[in-house]
């Protein structure tokens, strides 16, 4: 190894001593309910492919066709030679969606969110960020340099003595998730808005794990709360409900056209491959047309958390199809995720940096395509998951 990489070693060893290091599972099939990995079949409690997208026909058949006519891959940035008419379709779509004028669409929703905040807030401006945000959003906060408030979770009293208590003359930026991703709870987005609204705040949302899963049509934590057009800035990712890849921001014209010009992580990228757009065109359609399935996520979101409350798990709470249950030390969540594995759920254990320290814990989530077969399983894996927790 050369000399400069001597630290590795040591690095690595810390991690693995700490129960931290991270390596990858390798799965040989689709994101289903059931996935093959290392040949057997196992239940999957933790795709965020909520509604069953990533397999459906109609949205197979939005990716086929999309490749068909433009190709396996944009070939350039969307500012190059990258933007097809496809993209601008998906953009129209989704500005309808989040009732909003206009739309951006990212290559992922990472680059969303790191490539709109700076554009948002720069030094000399304040972010208060919500302490349980997103790994792209505290990204996005850095790569600002703006100064970075970050409040109690979902907590709007907190969030609005810190925005009384700034002393800043810049911009003042409010961003939060709307479900959240490790714990599965809703911001207090009433109160955000009003908090936004009262104080000359603008108001960013990271939709990602509300689209498709919340509000009648799907559209997300704004239409849950009947807040359309309240917020500014809307992130969200075409990955998870959606079953494509991608990310956007949905907003007014104007900052839609600074972004196009601004955003690093949409100019300086190859956009977005033709069939995750057309995969995702098609399943905002599907997300229109078949709101069962919306309903049986809930459903079933419902019956894990009792299921793993009646065991005796402290379960999070949940809004979502996120199932939050709390282990505590890193050690314990990777047994308690290993008994899973052992009875073929593959729910990895979560562990910081992904969730603050002390915290650790699985993160389950449902399909719509899970039946109660497959809940029956998760409860006899979760039982045996509960032993070697208590022991
Ligand atoms: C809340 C939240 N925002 C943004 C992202 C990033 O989205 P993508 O996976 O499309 O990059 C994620 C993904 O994990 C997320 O959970």
């Amino acid at each position: 190894m050369s000399e400069g990489l001597a630290w590795l070693p040591q690095a690595l060893a810390e991690l693995r001593d700490a129960d931290l290091l991270r390596e990858l599972t390798y799965c040989a099939s689709s994101p289903g309910p059931e996935v093959s990995v290392d040949g057997e079949p196992h239940l999957l409690l933790a795709s965020n492919n909520y509604l069953g997208l990533a397999t459906h026909p109609a949205v197979l058949k939005g990716a086929h066709d999309a490749i068909d006519r433009y190709g396996a891959g944009a070939g350039a940035s969307r500012l190059v030679t990258g933007s097809l008419d496809l993209h601008r379709r998906l953009e129209e779509r989704l500005a309808a969606l989040k009732s909003s004028q206009d739309a951006l669409v990212f290559p992922t929703g990472y680059q969303a969110n790191v490539g709109t905040i700076p554009v948002l807030a720069g030094p000399g401006d304040t972010i208060f960020s919500d302490e349980l945000n997103h790994a792209s959003i505290i990204d996005g906060c850095r790569l600002s340099r703006a100064e970075v408030v970050r409040y109690r979770h979902a907590d709007p009293d907190a969030l609005e003595d810190a925005v009384r208590a700034t002393r800043s003359t810049g911009r003042r930026v409010i961003v939060t998730d709307t479900v959240f991703s490790m714990d599965g709870d809703l911001a207090p987005l009433p109160a955000l808005v009003d908090i936004a609204e009262r104080h000359g705040c603008t108001l960013m949302v990271d939709e990602a794990h509300a689209t498709g899963v919340l509000g009648p049509s799907g559209a997300g934590a704004i239409e849950h709360f009947g807040l359309g057009g309240r917020v500014p800035v809307v992130m969200g990712t075409l990955s998870k409900a959606l079953g494509a890849q991608g990310g956007y921001v949905a907003t007014n014209r104007e900052l839609a056209d600074l972004l196009r010009t601004r955003a690093r992580g949409f100019v300086f990228t190859t956009a977005l491959a033709p069939a995750a757009v057309g995969a995702a065109l098609a399943a905002l359609d599907v997300v229109r047309d078949e709101p069962w399935r919306r309903e049986r996520v809930h459903a079933n979101a419902s019956r894990l958390s009792e299921q793993a409350q009646e065991l005796g798990f402290r379960v999070l709470r949940r809004d979502a199809a996120v199932v939050g249950v709390l282990v505590g030390e890193a050690a314990d969540a990777l047994a308690a995720g290993a008994a899973l594995r052992a009875e073929r759920v593959w729910a990895p254990a979560i562990r910081p940096p992904s969730v603050p320290p002390g915290t650790s814990r699985l993160r389950l989530t449902v399909m719509a395509s899970h039946d109660d077969g497959h809940l029956e399983w998760a409860l006899r894996a979760l039982s045996a998951a509960r032993q070697t927790v208590a022991a």
